[in-house]
This record gives C-alpha cells, sequence and structure tokens, in this order.
C-alpha cells in the first residue's frame, strides 16, 4: 500500500536508553499491525544516534522479527547516552540542537516516515517531546523495569524484573536461614523503590529499605533483634539502588559524565556492613544489577509490550502524534508525552502495598504509627496509588566520600 505520493507507508521505531524484557515484543507488535494496515517498518540501530550521521536501519519483516517475543534485549540496540539528550540532572530541560533536530526531520522525509515510534523511559521521551514540538511525528511508548513513568500504572519490564528480585530473595532466604545470618539484596530503582517493594512482599521480605522512606538503622536493627526475640535467627532486607543512607547521601559507583546520569549501586553493602558492626551478626550483600534487565520477559510483560506496540501503530494511522501509550488497568490508553514527562510515579508511603507490609510487619527502618501501619479509617490516606511527585533533586544530593563509593 502506497500514500499520496505513490512512495509506500512506513512507520520507524527505535529503542532507546537501558535496555529491559519485553522491547522486541513491543518491535514485534508495531511490525505485525502496521503490516495488517499496510505499513512497512524500519528499525533504527542504537536508539536515536541511528538517526542521523550515519543513518542506520533495517527493514522489519516476519523474516527479520521472527522469534522474537520470547527474546530479551532489543534486535534494534540501544543506548543511554551520546548526541540526543534533552534532560539533565534528571529534570532540567536541555534544548536539543537546531541542526540536530533538522536532520532528524531530513531522514523522517527522505525515508517517507509516517511517524517515529520511539520507545523508552523518562530522558528518551524528552527527547522525543522535543521531536515533538519540532513537528516530526512521534508517538512515545514507555519502556522502564524502575516503573517511575507517570500516567501509566505499569510499563513493560518492570513485572520481569520483579520476578527475577523475587527468585533471588527466595534462594538469599533459604541460605540466610541455613546460617542465621542477614542477606541484604540490591535491587534496581533509581528514583522510585516499586521493584523493592513489589519483590519485598513477594518474597517475604522483613525490611524493606525504598528512596521515598527516610529510615534509620536503628529502626532496621530494632526490626532484626525483635526477630531474634521470636527465635526467628535470619532476616532479609531488600534496598533499592536509589534508597539514600540516613544522613541522605547517595551511594554511587562513579561520577555523572556529561551525557550520562550518576551510576549509582553498592547502597546494600553499606546497609550490610553497618548492620553487621552494630549487631554482630554476619551479614552478607547480594547486588543484584542487570540480571533484573536481561532475559526473557515474563508473560505479563509480552502481553503489555505487545498490546503498546499495536497501540502505537493505532495512533500513528489516526495521525495522532504527541501521544505515549499507557497502561490504565485494565485498558491500554495513552496521554500526550508532555504530561508524562518531568514528574515521576513514586511509590506513596500510604498506597496499599505498603500498607500491607506494614500489616504483616515488614519494617521499612522508619517510626510509623499504629494508624498508617493498618490504613485505619481515621488515617490520612490519599486516593490513589500512583500519585505522580515532582522529581527529587538528586544532582544536589552530596556525593559519598571517596571510601564509601563503590
Ligand atoms: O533506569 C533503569 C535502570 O535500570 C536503573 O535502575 C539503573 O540505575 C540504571 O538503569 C542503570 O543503567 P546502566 O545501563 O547505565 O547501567
Amino acid at each position: 500500500m502506497s500514500n499520496t505520493s505513490g512512495k509506500k507507508k512506513r512507520i520507524g521505531i527505535l529503542t532507546s536508553g537501558g535496555d529491559c524484557p519485553g522491547l522486541n515484543a513491543v518491535i514485534r507488535g508495531v511490525v505485525k499491525c502496521g503490516q495488517q494496515l499496510g505499513y512497512e517498518t524500519i528499525g533504527f540501530h542504537r536508539g536515536y544516534e541511528g538517526l542521523v550521521d550515519p543513518v542506520q536501519f533495517i527493514t522489519l519483516d516476519d523474516r527479520t522479527t521472527s522469534g522474537i517475543l520470547v527474546r530479551g534485549g532489543t534486535i534494534l540496540g540501544s543506548t543511554n547516552h551520546g548526541r540526543f539528550v534533552a534532560i539533565k540532572d534528571e529534570s532540567t530541560r536541555v534544548e536539543l540542537p537546531r541542526d540536530l533536530l533538522n536532520s532528524v526531520s531530513r531522514t523522517v522525509e527522505q525515508l517517507n516516515l509516517e511517524a517515529i515510534v520511539c520507545v523508552g523511559g523518562d530522558g528518551s521521551l524528552a527527547v522525543a517531546q522535543q521531536f515533538h514540538e519540532h513537528g516530526i511525528p512521534v508517538v512515545g511508548v514507555p519502556k522502564t523495569i524502575d516503573n517511575d513513568l507517570s500516567c501509566t500504572v505499569f510499563s513493560f519490564g518492570f513485572d520481569s524484573a520483579v520476578t527475577c528480585a523475587t527468585d533471588a530473595l527466595d534462594r538469599l532466604h533459604t541460605t540466610a536461614a541455613s546460617h542465621e545470618r542477614i542477606m541484604v539484596l540490591e535491587v534496581m530503582g533509581r528514583h522510585t523503590g516499586w521493584i523493592a517493594l513489589h519483590c519485598g512482599i513477594a518474597g517475604g521480605a522483613d525490611a524493606i529499605l525504598l528512596p521515598e522512606i527516610p529510615w534509620s538503622f536503628e529502626k532496621v536493627s530494632e526490626k532484626i533483634l525483635t526477630r531474634r526475640e521470636q527465635g526467628k535467627l535470619f532476616t532479609t532486607v531488600v534496598v533499592a539502588e536509589g534508597a539514600a543512607l540516613p544522613d541522605g547521601q547517595f551511594v554511587a559507583r562513579e561520577r555523572r559524565a556529561e551525557d550520562r546520569q550518576i551510576r549509582l549501586g553498592g547502597v546494600g553493602n553499606v546497609v550490610s556492613a553497618e548492620l553487621q558492626s552494630r549487631l554482630k551478626i554476619e551479614t552478607r550483600c547480594v547486588v543484584l544489577g542487570h540480571l533484573q534487565r536481561g532475559g526473557t520477559p515474563t508473560a505479563f510483560d509480552r502481553f503489555l509490550a505487545t498490546q503498546f506496540g499495536v497501540h502505537a501503530v493505532r495512533l500513528v494511522a489516526a495521525g495522532q502524534f504527541g501521544q505515549m501509550i499507557c497502561y490504565q488497568a485494565p485498558a491500554i490508553s495513552d496521554v500526550s508525552i508532555a504530561d508524562a514527562i518531568g514528574q515521576l510515579n513514586k511509590v506513596d508511603r500510604f498506597c496499599s502495598a505498603i500498607q500491607a507490609a506494614r500489616g504483616l510487619g515488614v519494617s521499612f527502618g522508619d517510626d510509623v504509627l499504629s494508624e498508617e501501619a493498618f490504613g485505619l479509617p481515621h488515617a490520612k490516606i490519599p486516593p490513589s496509588i500512583n500519585v505522580p511527585v515532582v522529581m527529587p533533586e538528586l544532582v544536589n544530593a552530596p556525593y559519598l566520600p571517596t571510601s564509601l563509593v563503590f
């Protein structure tokens, strides 16, 4: 099928930012649905980088996408740094150079693209938003294992990450019990503790430390000692990589490069060392890292990612650009990219999952009122689980002294 110029109708797609399970399922969804509606799909290599200088793409069809539904990573490749940087310090807008935007427009024109489907997290969607403002037709698809994008209840990749983290916690549980140890599991979650919260509940953690809830070593120790009094000689603790220490400092692996975010990681080791030194109980730490980002997507993530891909093509066909696909259970819908970026979907400390955990006696390392613990009617509980909160000023956070940088 062709458009008014007699050329074949085409959609472009790219995957940008950190990878996650389900990206290939989105690609497949776009290709298959595109075929139904008479589109040829082309995929750009290495995220936005493949759009210009040099333009790098492949034609996506039944042959090139065969078998990718279950495959982790992205067949197109991705990068979370390079020339396309539209936010700095987590939330400050950076204007993309006009020349760069003009070059992208030229690529769109020359390849006869009706739109580019941009699959990415908050940083990548901020680029898509600037494309939209420049008149480049885009549709955004949210991707983040951290589940920190607002306007969508879940993004694909999150469930696979939680499944991986829960499996790790299950394994740590048995060895913790055998050796009467404290086991600390550090999971991803740069600004938000969704992975820690979900895997902590699913895997029966005793303490969960999140970026959203300030905590203290005293309270975590209290929980461990109470367990021991009850005859439970082991404890499991889950900590999100972005959970600040009680003094407000973040633990990072390396400082920020110009075009990259600071590389978090190591808070689990700090927590582990401090608990061992305070309580004189053998403690071990596992930093799960990129295992959470790799491997086969869960059924739920394939289900979600596939629908995101199909809905993206519907929007292209309808000429509705500048929109981001979202999951507002049970429906797949869309919102403007502008509405979805710039604020994070943070864990609300009054949400039902937190209350459920508190109801089980899980410690968040904080002081908690009994009303808050069980969500009693007179407790002040905001109505929604996913209350978007303005991004934290991560950039102003002091760095740890070198000795604490892992
Ligand atoms: O944003 C997703 C995420 O997995 C974060 O949780 C983590 O801090 C970051 O990506 C790691 O990215 P990189 O690929 O640069 O190691």
